[in-house]
Formats: C-alpha cells, structure tokens, sequence
C-alpha cells in the first residue's frame, strides 16, 4: 500500500524521522546524564511508548489515570501522571493502576495529596508523589516553602511516598532554574526525599545539560517524537526537516482563484495557533501559503503567494502546527517509509480525558 491510496484526511508518521528523533533526544539527554521519560501526550501509541523504552527511555509520563490505564495494559511498568488527580472516579482508578505498575503522581496541594493518600490507604497499596512547582501560572506551589510543606505533608501521610519534585517546562530562564535549586537544598536540609526531580520540555532540553548539576534526574519531552510547526518557531534546534507527523489532505474547492480549500479543518488540526501572524500550518507542496480559517471539515488556504496554485483533486502534506493535539483527533496514524504504508497504530489512549 502507498501513501496515494489512503484516503484523506490521513494522519501519517514518517519512520525514518521518527526513529532519528528518538535517537536524536536520547543521546541529548542521556549526554545531560538525565534519564529521558517521554510524555505519551504527543502520541498516544504504547507501540511508539516501547520504540521509546527500547532506546533507553526509563519509564512514561502521562496527563490522565486514563491515558496511563492504556500504557500499563499495553505492559509499561513505570509511569508519571503529571496532574493533580481530583475527585473520587480517578482516585478509585489510580489506586487499581498502582495494584499493576510503579505509579507516580504529581500534587501541588494538601486537598490533592490527602485525597491519593486516603483512597491508596484504603486499598493498601502505594502510590509515589513528586511536588509540582509553578513554572508558569497553571499549576504547582509557589514557593520553596510551600514546597516544604507539602513535601512534609505527603512524607507523614499513608499511602502515599514521597519522591521528589517536577515543573514544565524547565529551563533555561535562570528564574525556574533557581527555584528548582533553592528548593532542592531545602528538601535535603529537611531530609526529605529528592530521589526523582523531573524537568520537561523539548524546546528546553538542548540546555539539559545545565539540570544536572542543580539535582535533576530526568527530562520529560512529549513533541520531540514528532516535533510540529509550533517547535521549529520554538527552536533553532529543530527545522521542518525533523517534522515526522503530516496529515494528508485533498482539495476539494477553489472557490477565488487565490483560495483553495481543503478537506482538513478543526476536526482534523483543531483551531490552535491560528490567528495573528502565526503562519500556523505548513504545506509541504506549497510553503508560502497560508491558513486563514478552519471551518470543522474546511481548512481555507490563501495561496496567493504561490506561483503554482493548488488543483481540485490534488493531495497536499500539512505538517500540522501543533502534533499533539492534531494526534488527538485521529483514530489512527499511519507509518511510512519513504512512499510506502509500513504499519498502522490505533492511537489507543486518545480522547481520554479523565
Ligand atoms: C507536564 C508536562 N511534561 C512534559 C511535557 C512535554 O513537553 P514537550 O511537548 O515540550 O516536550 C508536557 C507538555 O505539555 C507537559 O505538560
């Protein structure tokens, strides 16, 4: 089978890059001495999670209980859920994972940590904790202190094992670095464990490096594996060439001469990154063309600065600007080797939300 014969919009992953990105961060991080713990975000496939555990990956990081339920039925036995987890369904289902696997959870609250604690102690089992730290304005505690608090909450609760610390993304801003490090030493003074002290970012790990010495263990990347438009805005690093994620997509209007318009709207991309200056998507076939509008089954092209313009039936590549949350929306993503279908992976974990 050939990449012409899949219909459109079709979700695909060029191998070779795949593979040379997994290889690529691997050394990176392995180099910074970190161990490198792939954020299954990006892609949702336990067969690409193995790729990544075959190269030297230590275990996953996942968002929800319910993404991590997919990799530990597909036999990873060492996961980081990198979220508060709130609320009775999920603490039930946590508990039930770390029956099966080596589960770590990050908190940033009492209200979190007493509520893992309280239903892991009620099904006798153990579940690890990691402190989140805010490194932006979404979630974690803010201070050393704070930090300190809840590290000696979680170190006297049952149930529950106190580990370390996280943040994303990490680095290089000096700010989070300091953070990190004022609040390592303040753990150690307190006895308290630092065992695991997670980064993340694939943007921020070509200055993994610097982590190490503050008392980080490991580095988290998710977009690494596909790497997307929003990453080559993000970094020198990483060029359009790294980019293995692709959707194809077919014309199906012209209705200006200027305007094409093509199968693969916010049902297939979502609406993320588009707007203001951001050139969102990039279509291999025409690179000065544009995205104006994704209608849900519409993507609406402005091809006036094309000297060729697209054709009524033509099949055109998009790599998407953000991977992940294109991923999300697909059932399956195909695998290639140059022009030919090498395998197709059910994207098991997505749309699970909880
Ligand atoms: C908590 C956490 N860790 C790691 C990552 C991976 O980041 P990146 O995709 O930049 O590698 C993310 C991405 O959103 C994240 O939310």
């Amino acid at each position: 089978m050939r990449i012409s014969d899949l219909d459109t919009p079709a979700l695909i992953c060029d191998l070779d890059i795949l593979e040379r990105n997994i290889a690529t961060y691997q050394q990176l991080i392995s180099d910074a001495g970190l161990a490198l713990r792939p954020h299954i975000k990006t892609h949702k496939v336990p067969a690409i999670a193995h790729m990544q555990l075959a190269a030297g990956a230590s275990g996953i990081c996942c968002q929800k209980v319910t993404e991590a339920e997919v990799f530990v039925a597909a036999g990873i036995k060492d996961v980081l859920i990198s979220y508060n987890i709130i609320g009775q369904p999920k603490l039930e289902r946590l508990s039930r994972l770390a029956r099966q696997a080596d589960v770590t959870v990050a908190v940033d609250s009492a209200y979190a940590a007493r509520g893992i604690s309280a239903q892991a102690a009620a099904d006798s089992v153990e579940v690890g904790v990691v402190i989140e730290l805010a490194m932006g304005n979404r979630s974690g505690v803010a201070t050393p202190q704070d930090a300190v608090e809840l590290g000696r909450l979680v170190t006297a609760l049952p149930g529950v094992r106190l580990r370390g610390l996280m943040g994303y993304p990490t680095g290089p801003d000096p700010e989070c670095l300091d953070f990190f490090e004022a609040t390592i030493t303040a753990y150690r003074a307190e006895g308290l464990c630092v065992e695991m002290v997670s980064g993340g970012g694939t943007a921020t790990a070509w200055q993994a490096a610097a982590q190490k010495p503050i008392g980080f263990t490991e580095h988290r990347v998710g977009t690494y594996i596909y790497h997307d438009c929003m990453q080559v805005q993000r970094s020198p690093h990483i060029t359009l060439d790294d980019c293995a994620l692709r959707v194809i997509c077919t014309v199906v209007s012209r209705p200006t001469p200027d305007i094409a318009t093509i199968d693969g709207g916010s049902k297939t991309f979502t609406n993320e990154g588009l707007g203001g200056e951001a050139k969102a998507h990039h279509i291999i076939e025409y690179p000065e063309a544009r995205t104006i509008k994704q209608n849900e089954e519409h993507g609406v092209i402005d091809a006036s600065a094309c000297p060729r313009k697209p054709e009524i039936g033509e099949r055109i590549t998009v790599i998407p600007y953000h991977a992940c949350v294109t991923a999300n929306l697909h059932d399956t993503v195909v695998g290639v080797r140059g022009d030919t279908v090498e395998v197709i992976w059910p994207i098991l974990a997505r749309g699970r939300v909880h």
